[in-house]
C-alpha cells in the first residue's frame, strides 16, 4: 500500500462503531478551523434516506456502493477536511487506497467492551440492531474481522479508552500537525 503524501491534506478518522469518529472528528475540525464531513451523512444526503432504511430496503451491498461514492467525493474535496468514515468503509480495498493517499488516516481504537458500552443498544446501527445479539458480541466479531483492514489503512493509531473527546481530539490533531511539519 502506498504511503501518504508528504503533506497530508485531509484528516481521516477510521475505527469501529463507537470509536468516537464523529464526536472526535467534529472537535478536530473545530481545532483545525476546517469543515467536518461524515461519510454516513453524505450517503444519507445523496440517497435522501437514513442508513438504517438503506440497509432495510436495499441491503448492505447497496449501502457499500453508496459509501464508496461518498468516500470518493470526500477524498476529492479540494478543501482540506476532517473526514469520519463509517466503520465498514475500510473493507473496500479501493476505499483504503483512496483514503490513505488523500490524507493522514487515524485509527481510533477501543476494546469491544468499551465500544459496546458507548453504542448502547445500537438501534440506529443496523449491524448491531439486526442480529439481536448483545452489541459486544457483534463488535468482538467485527473487530477480529476488520483489524487487518484498519491496520492496513491507518498511518497512526490512537487509543481512546479512558480519555475524553477533547483529549482524544487534541492527540489526533497533534499527530496531524506533526505529520505535516
Ligand atoms: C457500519 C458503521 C456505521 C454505518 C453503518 C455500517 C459498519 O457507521 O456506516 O451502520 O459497517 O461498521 P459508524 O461507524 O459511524 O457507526
Amino acid at each position: 500500500m502506498s504511503d501518504a503524501p508528504v503533506r497530508a491534506r485531509h484528516l481521516v478518522l477510521v475505527g469501529l462503531m463507537g470509536a468516537g469518529k464523529t464526536t472526535v472528528g467534529q472537535r478536530c475540525a473545530e481545532l483545525l478551523g476546517r469543515a467536518f464531513l461524515d461519510t454516513d451523512e453524505l450517503v444519507e444526503a445523496n440517497a435522501r434516506m437514513g442508513v438504517a432504511d438503506i440497509f432495510q430496503h436495499h441491503g448492505e451491498q447497496q449501502f457499500r456502493v453508496l459509501e464508496r461514492d461518498a468516500v470518493e467525493d470526500a477524498c476529492a474535496s479540494p478543501d482540506p477536511l476532517v473526514i469520519a468514515c463509517g466503520g465498514g468503509a475500510v473493507l473496500d480495498p479501493e476505499n483504503r487506497r483512496r483514503l490513505r493517499s488523500c490524507g493522514l488516516v487515524v485509527w481510533l481504537r477501543a476494546s469491544p467492551a468499551v465500544l459496546g458500552a458507548r453504542v448502547g443498544t445500537g438501534d440506529d446501527r443496523p449491524l448491531l440492531a439486526a442480529p439481536r445479539q448483545p452489541a459486544i458480541t457483534t463488535l468482538e466479531r467485527l473487530s477480529a474481522q476488520r483489524e487487518p483492514a484498519y491496520e492496513g489503512v491507518a498511518h497512526v493509531q490512537v487509543d481512546t479508552e479512558g480519555s475524553s473527546v477533547d483529549e482524544v481530539a487534541a492527540a489526533v490533531v497533534q499527530e496531524y500537525e506533526s505529520w505535516n511539519e
